[in-house]
């Protein structure tokens, strides 16, 4: 285990045809090559994760809250996790409904932990979503990272499964070495003190 630990790299899209897996393993070569992190990708689309929620909010009923049984393995991972980057899309100058529902059906797996955030879309790069998802994770007490990746018109943008852009992987550094400050500094300060949620 790295000093960092672990970095959970979510594919917020669930769609038919999405294209949020390209952008997702670009991010995870990244990551690898950065170094700081062990990774793991994780698809929404792999877990039953409904719309309808348990009465009770998951940030009071702790590990009793009533998931699925399809949603375990996400919520292990999301737990085990030290550090997040949310690969989201732009839908309708917001993010996915699929990445909601995920973050929804949490709370303490966000808490104390850094995220930071790589979208892609139409002419704003799926910019919209990402600062919908710092005002969400802010109320989940996570600690969002003021470096992220914008990918503009990625259908012209990208080629081979990575962006045209030189300056991308550079930005991705940038993004990474400050996840990677966080990461550690925060595994550490849970580690000596409970968060006071
Ligand atoms: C329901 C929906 C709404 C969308 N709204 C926007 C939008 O507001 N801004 C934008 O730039 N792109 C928008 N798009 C285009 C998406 O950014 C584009 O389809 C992208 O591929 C979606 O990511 P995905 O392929 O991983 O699902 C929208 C796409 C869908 C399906």
């Amino acid at each position: 285990m790295t000093d960092s630990g672990r970095l959970a790299i979510i594919i917020g899209s669930v769609r038919e045809g999405r294209f949020g897996p390209v952008v997702a393993s670009w991010v995870a070569e990244q990551a690898t090559t950065h170094g700081g992190f062990d990774v793991d990708v994780i698809d929404l689309a792999d877990f039953d994760v409904p719309l309808v929620l348990p009465a009770a909010s998951p940030k009071y009923a702790g590990d009793a809250y009533p998931r699925p049984e399809g949603m375990r393995p996400l919520t292990e991972r999301l737990d085990a996790a030290d550090a997040f980057i949310i690969v989201t899309p732009e839908y309708n100058h917001s993010y996915p409904a699929s990445l909601k529902a995920a973050i929804d059906w949490h709370f303490t797996q966000w808490t104390a932990k850094p995220v930071a955030f790589v979208s892609y879309g139409g002419a704003a790069g799926g910019r919209h979503g990402a600062l919908h998802l710092e005002n969400v994770l802010t109320e989940l007490h996570a600690v969002t990272i003021r470096d992220g990746l914008a990918f503009p018109a990625y259908f012209t943008t990208w080629d081979g499964g990575r962006p045209l852009d030189p300056t991308a992987a550079g930005y991705a550094t940038t993004l990474l070495t400050q996840l990677t400050w966080w990461a550690t500094a925060l595994r550490r300060a849970r580690a000596e003190t409970p968060y006071p949620a």
